[in-house]
């Protein structure tokens, strides 16, 4: 019995395994980057995509199965790691999902949309239901190829639009660990207000832009409780997850960050327990977004 399934990103299936042995959730087994577990779906960081409500379904032919997956809802998206041919010729059978780029800010689509996977070239795995509204969990967006000195910026766009809010013009945005500017030219690009810190220089263009200041101090320098207070708390700073964990603590206790969106980056073996510590932070939401390396987004959010 299948109760639920976990889509690792490429290269990150042994963090999901450890996070669920962690949790106490087994799996049964993998099926490529999916992770088969008998026990009901719960909260998976490393997951970039939780299939919530997995049935197993007979498909004797082509023709059959996708009879099935219509029969439950009109919206669905494959994961084939088997029996790709077969697997072709159901999607074609189905409504093509179109997985077109976002614009960003714009959210990120409402319809409803389902998983399926063939765990034999007769058998169907089928979730009507799962955590991401992207097919295998994955964002894409129509790049700035011009206007931003990184790449950095669409983790951020990613981060921003998973969580349905981003700052609004004027309001007043921290940038901990700038440098070269992506984050700071899409906070700046939404009309924010941008104070960027960094030792590191911005991109003169990002500099230059309305509303950034650019401040050359250590982030970890900052008294929070002497700040004036901000609506958004940004951080890409490249440090250890134990270090950023008390730096964002720091900034919670002392109430001066509405909002708080930072990147917790691991570097050599994943701080499992870092990770967890995140987690349990009230209203915190973290999560391996398709844009993210061997990192985790961390938020928490102004109710
Ligand atoms: C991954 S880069 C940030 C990329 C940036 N978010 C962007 O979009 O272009 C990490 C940055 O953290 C900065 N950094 C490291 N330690 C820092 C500290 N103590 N205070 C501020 N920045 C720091 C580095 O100088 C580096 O520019």
């Amino acid at each position: 019995m299948i109760a639920s399934a976990y889509l690792a990103a490429e290269g990150f299936e042994a963090d999901l395994a450890e996070e669920l042995r962690r949790a106490g959730r087994r799996v049964s087994t993998w099926h490529g980057r999916l992770a088969l577990s008998p026990d009901p779906a719960g909260p998976a960081a490393w997951a970039l995509d939780t299939w919530t409500e997995p049935r197993e379904i007979a498909a004797p032919s082509v023709k059959a199965a996708a009879d099935a997956l219509r029969a439950l809802q009109r919206n669905w998206s494959a994961y084939l790691s088997a029996h790709h041919r077969r697997g072709a010729l159901i999607a074609e059978r189905l409504p093509p999902v179109k997985a077109r780029p976002l614009v960003f800010p714009e959210p990120a689509p409402a319809s409803h949309l389902g998983a399926w996977t063939l765990l034999a070239p007769d058998r169907l795995l089928a979730s009507p239901a799962k955590t991401s509204p992207f097919v295998h969990g994955e964002v894409a967006f129509v790049e700035d190829r011009e206007g931003p000195p990184s790449r950095a910026y669409l983790k951020l766009w990613e981060a921003l639009t998973r969580l349905g809010r981003h700052p609004a013009p004027g309001e007043r945005c921290l940038d901990l660990g700038a440098s070269p500017g992506g984050w700071t030219w899409a906070l700046a690009k939404l009309g924010a207000r941008v104070e960027a810190v960094d030792k590191a220089p911005l991109d003169p263009r990002v500099a230059s832009m309305p509303g950034v200041t650019m401040r050359e101090e250590s982030a970890f320098a900052l008294d929070p409780a002497k700040e004036p207070p901000v609506d958004w708390l940004f951080s890409d700073v490249i440090c250890y997850p134990a270090r950023l964990l008390a730096l964002v603590q720091r900034w919670i206790a002392a109430g001066t960050a509405r909002n708080l969106v930072c990147t917790v980056k691991f570097q050599g073996a994943t701080d499992h327990d870092a990770a967890v510590a995140f987690a349990a932070i009230e209203g915190a939401v973290l999560f391996h977004g398709a844009h993210n390396k061997h990192e985790l987004t961390f938020a928490r959010l102004a109710p």
